[in-house]
C-alpha cells in the first residue's frame, strides 16, 4: 500500500491550481495536473503556461523537465494521488450568487476516480466557495459518488487560497498564512501533515477550524481588502476636490498608525481581477440569503464602479469634451507584472471614454493578447508605449508597470499632440514634468 500524501493531485490548473501545484511539485512531491483544457495540457506538457505569472514558467519547466508533474485530461488519474485540490473557478451568476457547477462536477470526477479504491483520500476545495459548501454541497456529492460516508475512509477539507495574481509564486512560496477548515481531525491532521512536509523548516502561521469558517475567512479577507481600497480612494475623491490636499500624503501618515498600517493604502483606478468583484457580489449575496443586507459591502463596490467615472473626469478636466479627442491608454492589466485583465479598470475607463466619443489607443507589456479578445475592435492596439502615445491629445496611465515608470518627458512631448496626463497611479514624478499639464488621482488642483 502507498505511503499517505506520497501525490498530490490538482483539478483545475487556472492561476490558482497551476501556480500551487508547480510550486509543491518543486518541493519534490510527485504531482498530477488535471484540466478539461486539452489546448492547456498540451501546452503544460511542454512546461508552457498559459498566463503570464513571475518565476511560474522557470519553475515549470524545471519540475517537468524533472518528471515531478504530470498533466492530463484524464481525470481517473486522480486515483494515483492521496491527496486531491479542488482549483476549479467559481464564476458569478447573473444575481452575483456562486455558480458552483465546476466545483460539483469536479467533485463528482474525483469521487469517480477514487470510488472502490481502498486507500484514503483527502478531498480539499481550494476553490472560494460560500460558507457552507464544503459540507453542504460538496459533501454530499463525494459521497455520492464514493459510496463512502466522510471520516476515518475519506478525507474532506477546505483550504481557502490567499495568493495574489502577479505574486502568486512568492505567495505560494511563503504564505502568511495557511487555513485548514477540516471536517474531521484525520482531514485536519492529513493536511497539516502535507503542509508541514512542503514547508519543512518554514514555520507558517495555520488556523485549523471547521470548513465554514475557513469559508468565512476567505471572504472576509477579501471584504477587508475591497473596502481599503474603496476607502482611500474615496479619501483620494476628496482630495481632488480640495486645492493641495495629496492623498498620498495623507496615506503615509495614516499608515503610521499601526492600527492602519502602509499595505494596500494606494488610491487608484479602483480594484479589478478576477476575485474582489466577484467575491464581494456572492458574500453580499450569500449574505441576503441569511437575512443581512451589508450595506457597507455594497458601498465598496458601488465606490469601486464610479471610480472609473473620476478618471475619466481627469481627463476631460484636461481636454473640456472628449469627443474625437485620442486617448493613449498605457497599462490594461488589473495591475503589474499580469497579463489578467479580468475586471480590470482600464475596461471601465476605456469603455467610457469611448461613450463620450474619443477614440483609443492602448498598450500593455503583458496583456496586449489579452486585450485582443476582449477590448472593442475600434480601441487601437499598439506594440510599445511611444506608438501609443503618438498623435495623443491625453494619456491615462492605468496599470502601474515599472516600464511606464522609465519613460522620459521627452516621450510624451516629442509623440504627442498636447502633454496632457492623467497619473492613475501616482507613479509619475512631477517634478520632471514641468511644462506639462498633469492631473492625478487624489491630487487637490487650484481649478479642481
Ligand atoms: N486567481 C486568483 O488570484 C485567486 C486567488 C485566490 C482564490 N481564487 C479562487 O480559486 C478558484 C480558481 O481560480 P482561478 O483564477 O485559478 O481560476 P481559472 O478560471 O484561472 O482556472 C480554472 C481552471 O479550472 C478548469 N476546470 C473547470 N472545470 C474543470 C473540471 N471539471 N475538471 C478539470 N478542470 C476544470 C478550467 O479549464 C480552468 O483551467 C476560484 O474559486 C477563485 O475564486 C483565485
Amino acid at each position: 500500500m502507498r505511503r499517505e500524501s506520497d501525490a498530490v493531485s490538482f483539478i483545475g490548473l487556472g492561476y490558482v491550481g497551476l501556480c500551487t501545484a508547480t510550486v509543491i511539485a518543486s518541493k519534490g512531491i510527485k504531482t498530477i495536473g488535471v484540466d478539461v483544457d486539452e489546448k492547456r495540457i498540451e501546452q503544460l506538457r511542454k512546461g508552457n503556461p498559459p498566463f503570464h505569472e513571475p518565476q511560474l514558467q522557470q519553475m515549470l519547466k524545471a519540475v517537468v523537465r524533472k518528471n515531478r508533474m504530470e498533466f492530463t485530461t484524464d481525470a481517473s488519474k486522480i486515483a494515483e494521488a492521496n491527496t486531491t485540490f479542488i482549483t476549479v473557478g467559481t464564476p458569478s451568476k447573473d444575481d452575483g450568487s456562486i455558480d458552483l457547477t465546476y466545483v460539483k462536477k469536479a467533485t463528482q470526477d474525483v469521487g469517480s476516480a477514487i470510488a472502490g479504491s481502498p486507500v484514503y483520500h483527502l478531498v480539499v476545495i481550494k476553490s472560494t466557495v460560500t460558507p457552507g459548501t464544503t459540507t453542504d454541497v460538496v459533501r454530499p456529492v463525494l459521497e455520492a459518488a464514493t459510496e463512502k460516508v466522510c471520516g476515518p475512509e475519506l478525507g474532506l477539507s477546505s483550504n481557502p487560497e490567499f495568493l495574489a495574481e502577479g505574486s502568486a509564486i512568492k505567495g505560494t512560496l511563503q504564505p502568511d498564512k495557511i487555513v485548514i477548515g477540516a471536517l474531521d481531525s484525520k482531514s485536519g491532521a492529513t493536511l497539516t501533515k502535507l503542509y508541514r512536509r512542503i514547508y519543512s523548516k518554514t514555520k507558517i502561521p495555520t488556523v485549523v477550524t471547521d470548513p465554514t469558517t475557513a469559508e468565512t475567512i476567505k471572504y472576509a479577507s477579501n471584504a477587508f481588502l475591497a473596502t481599503r481600497v474603496s476607502t482611500i480612494n474615496t479619501i483620494a475623491n476628496i482630495c481632488q476636490r480640495v486645492p493641495k490636499a495629496d492623498v498620498e500624503t495623507v496615506a503615509k501618515a495614516i499608515g503610521l498608525d499601526p492600527r492602519i498600517g502602509p499595505l494596500y493604502l494606494k488610491a487608484g483606478p479602483g480594484y479589478g481581477g478576477s476575485c474582489f468583484h466577484k467575491d464581494l457580489q456572492a458574500l453580499i449575496s450569500f449574505s441576503r440569503s441569511v437575512n443581512y443586507d451589508p450595506i457597507l459591502l455594497s458601498a465598496v463596490e458601488e465606490v469601486n464602479q464610479r471610480q472609473a467615472s473620476e478618471i475619466v473626469n481627469l481627463s476631460r478636466k484636461l481636454l473640456g469634451s472628449l469627443d474625437n479627442r485620442r486617448i493613449a491608454v498605457l497599462g490594461l492589466a488589473f495591475k503589474k507584472d499580469t497579463d489578467d485583465m479580468r475586471e480590470a479598470a482600464s475596461l471601465r475607463v476605456i469603455d467610457e471614454l469611448l461613450k463620450n466619443g474619443a477614440s483609443v489607443s492602448a498598450y500593455d507589456p503583458m496583456a496586449l493578447e489579452t486585450a485582443r479578445r476582449v477590448l472593442p475592435e475600434k480601441v487601437e492596439l499598439l506594440p510599445d508605449a511611444i506608438s501609443c502615445l503618438r498623435r495623443a491629445d491625453c494619456c491615462i496611465v492605468m496599470t502601474e508597470w515599472d516600464e511606464f515608470r522609465r519613460l522620459k518627458p521627452s516621450d510624451y512631448k516629442s509623440t504627442m499632440k498636447a502633454p496632457n496626463i492623467v497619473d492613475a497611479r501616482r507613479i509619475i514624478k512631477r517634478d520632471d514634468f514641468e511644462g506639462f499639464n498633469y492631473l492625478a488621482v487624489g491630487l487637490g488642483t487650484s481649478s479642481s
